[in-house]
Order: structure tokens, then sequence, then C-alpha cells
């Protein structure tokens, strides 16, 4: 190797861009590959836009018909075969109401038939009323008795002057949406159902052990008082015993009180035995006693008739109402009020306090609104909460007087 050829590096001869014909050599004699490209395209190329149209329409999933302005299929695509089992010849040719008769259950056929008779009166009515196009589901019959859930849209081809030329149905196989939409109104169905049956057992639950605090813990405490009465009287000589009886007593009296609260508050017997409006006034009572907020009760004079079940969920929101309002909203006055009317009772609450701005309602999971909205659906009723009209938020519920069982409804769905 010469001193020259050490000095300089080699010469690396220059590549020419590559251009698409030097990527891929060709494979058919001669040409370039674009050439062959458009030799092999130009050989399978169908003969007329119609065989592409025909083409397009024989290969897509959906089933492709046109019918005349007469209402005769004139065309249906070889995908009725795989969807629902007809054959083409079978249904060319024959008037549509003659076919969906065969084709669709007996509720989509008369749906599908009373759109059709709409869509062809439409047809002769002004250009701003014409139909443009109509999308429905319809359950098919396949041939071997089966059915098959489908979208189906029908559009109207029209001349470039505007004249109707015909029908395009396609339908289009949505089975697999409407086993989940089926599968999730299942779910839906189970968990609540699951959400009444908590309610219900946590309700009977707390009316048990509100039960037993009273019934045994409540006599076990009196006959406890009346011991410790005679054991002071007895101990009326000796003043230490004595005031160390009596202290007793008070104890078991605070006691009693303790327990009588609790039971109370668990589920107060009033709400039983008085009803929804004293028990409301006993707890409004108690809650401005003990809050300081005031809390006027506003309700008709006679006790509305109410099943256990709506008595208790108003109960339960108006409780929830109001350890909102000393929660959260800063207010000095919280109003309930009680209607009747057309066998619904409505009752609300209404503070003059901070309001709820909804757009920013906390992260974190709360399950009080959640909570009263869940009862109140579980009675067949709703709630709505809103602003209040002066200021503060307003809680109204909306609930049946005479509860229907839910629980039975929601099985059947
Ligand atoms: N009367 C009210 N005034 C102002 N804000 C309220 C009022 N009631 C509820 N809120 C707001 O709505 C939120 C949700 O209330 P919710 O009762 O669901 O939950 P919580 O009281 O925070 O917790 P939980 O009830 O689960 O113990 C509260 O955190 C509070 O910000
Ligand atoms: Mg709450």
């Amino acid at each position: 190797m010469s001193s020259a050829d050490k000095s300089q590096p080699a010469k690396r001869p220059r590549r020419r861009p590559p251009t698409r014909e030097a990527e891929q050599p060709d494979t058919i004699g001669g040409g370039s590959t674009a050439t062959a490209r458009r030799l092999r395209f130009a050989a399978v190329q169908p003969a007329s836009e119609t065989e592409i149209h025909r083409l397009v329409a024989e290969n897509v999933a959906d089933i492709i018909c046109v019918l005349d302005l007469n209402l005769r299929v004139i065309y249906l695509s070889p995908s009725v075969t795989r969807l629902l089992g007809y054959s083409v010849e079978e249904a060319l040719g024959q008037y549509w109401d003659q076919w969906i008769d065969v084709a669709l259950t007996p509720e989509c056929a008369a749906i599908a038939s009373k759109a059709f008779r709409d869509m062809v009166a439409s047809l002769d009515r002004g250009p701003e009323d014409v139909f443009k196009s109509w999308t429905t589901e319809l359950e098919f019959l396949r041939s071997d008795g089966s059915t098959l859930w489908t979208e189906s849209k029908v559009t109207v081809p029209r001349t470039p002057e505007g004249r109707p030329i015909g029908f395009i149905g396609i339908v289009r196989d949505i089975s697999e949406r409407k086993r989940t939409e089926e599968a999730l109104k299942h779910s839906e169905s189970q968990l609540r159902l699951l959400s009444q049956r908590i309610i219900e057992v946590q309700e009977e639950e707390r009316s048990r052990i509100a039960r037993e605090l009273h019934d045994q813990l409540g006599q076990e405490l009196v006959a406890l008082k009346i011991e410790l009465v005679s054991l002071a009287e007895r101990l009326a000589g000796v003043p230490p015993l004595r005031d160390r009886a009596r202290s007793m007593l008070d104890m078991v009296e605070s006691l009693d009180a303790t327990s009588h609260r609790i039971a109370v508050s668990l589920r107060p017997e009033i709400l039983d035995e008085l009803g929804l409006v004293k028990a409301i006034q006993w707890y409004a009572e108690d809650f401005e006693r003990r809050s300081g907020i005031s809390c006027p009760v506003e309700a008709p004079l006679d006790e509305p008739v109410l099943g256990r079940q709506t008595a208790t969920c108003a109960y339960r929101i108006v409780q929830e109402a109001l350890t909102n309002v000393w929660k959260h909203s800063g207010a000095s006055q919280a109003r309930i009020r009680i209607t009747t009317s057309d066998n619904t009772v409505t009752v609300s609450v209404s503070d003059n306090g901070v309001g709820l701005d909804f757009k920013r309602l906390p992260d974190t999971p709360s399950l009080g609104l959640l909570g009263m909205r869940e009862r109140a659906s579980l009675a067949g009723g709703k709630v709505s909460i809103r602003r209040n009209r002066g200021k503060g938020l307003r809680v109204l519920a909306n609930l049946p007087m005479n509860t229907t069982d839910t629980r039975a409804t929601a099985a059947a769905q």
C-alpha cells in the first residue's frame, strides 16, 4: 500500500438515493415494481362503479338491504345468510312487510311497519319536512328460530333533484353490546337488592339493640336502683356508707339515662308508636338543645299514615340532613317542613348556612348524601339537594306514603 493510500481515507462510492423501484426488486418480467403493481390491480379491477359497490356491499359484516319505492326488496347482501340464516333468493323480490313478518319478532315487526308507514308518508311532504334517516334497535328472528339484536338504520337515497328513489337499510349485529347491557342491568338490580337488604338488616339490628337496651338493661338498672335506695335507707345511721350508696345510686341513674339515650338514637320508639311527625318534632327539639341551632318544624296536625319503610327513610334523611347542617353549614337555623299530597310525603330541611358548591364536592368518599339518595330510591322516592332560596342548602325528599315492596320490583327486573 502507498503512503498516499495510508494518509487518505479510502473514498466510499457515493450511494444514490434509493428509488422505490430500487428498494424492491421487480418480480414481474422486466418492468418496475410500481408498474407491476399497477398491472396486478388492472388484472383484478372491477369493470364498473356498480361492480365496486357490489364488492363493498358483499364484503361488509352488516346486512345491506335496498328497497324500491314500492317497498320491494331489490338488493340484499349475502351477509344475511351469515347473520340470519336466510338466503338472498328467498327475500329478493318480496315486499318489505312480508319479509319483516318472517324475519322480525312480532313487537319489532310492528315498530318497523309503523316506521315505514311514517317514512313513506313523509316522502310526499315539503323539503323542510323531508325524511332523513331512521335508526332503531330491532330484534330479528333467524331462520333457526333464535334471535339477533341489531341496530338498523334506514335512509332514503335521492336523485340530484331531490326525488326519493327507494330505501337503504343497514342492519348491524349488536348482540354482544346487548349481552353486556343485560349483564350490567342484572348486576345493577342485584346491587340494589343487596343495598336494600343491608339497610333493612341495619334497621332491624338497630331496633333489636334498642329493644335489648330498653327491655333488658333498663329493667336490670331499675332493679339495681331499688336495691341501692333500700341499702341507702338501711345505712342511714352510718353516714359515710350511706353517702357511698347514694353516690352509687347517682351513677346508676346516669347509666340509665345514657342507655336510654343510646336506645333512642338507635331507633326512637316514638317513630313506631306515634309516627313520623312526632318523631321528627322530638328529634328537632333534641337537636336544637344539643346544637344551639334553631330548628322549627312545620307539619300537618294529623299524623299521616305511612308505611314503616317510608317513615324510617324520612326520619333517617332528616337525621343526616341535620347532622350535615351542624357539621358543615355554620347555619343558625334549620327549618323542617313536612307536607303530604297525592300519596306522597315531602320532607325538606333548609338551612341558612354557607351552602354547597356542587362543583367542589370533596374528593373524600362521603356517604351521607349518597345514603339519603339510595334510601329514598329504595323506598320508591327521590331526594334532591339544591341551593336554598335565601342562602344555604335545601334537602328535599319525596317519598310514596304507602311503600310497595321494592324488593319484589327489583327482583322482577
Ligand atoms: N347543609 C350543608 N351545608 C354545607 N355543606 C354541606 C351540607 N351538607 C353537606 N354538605 C357538603 O357536602 C359534603 C357531602 O356530605 P355528606 O353528608 O355526603 O358527607 P359528610 O357529611 O362529609 O360525611 P358522612 O356523612 O359520610 O359522615 C360534605 O362534606 C359537605 O362539604
Ligand atoms: Mg354527612
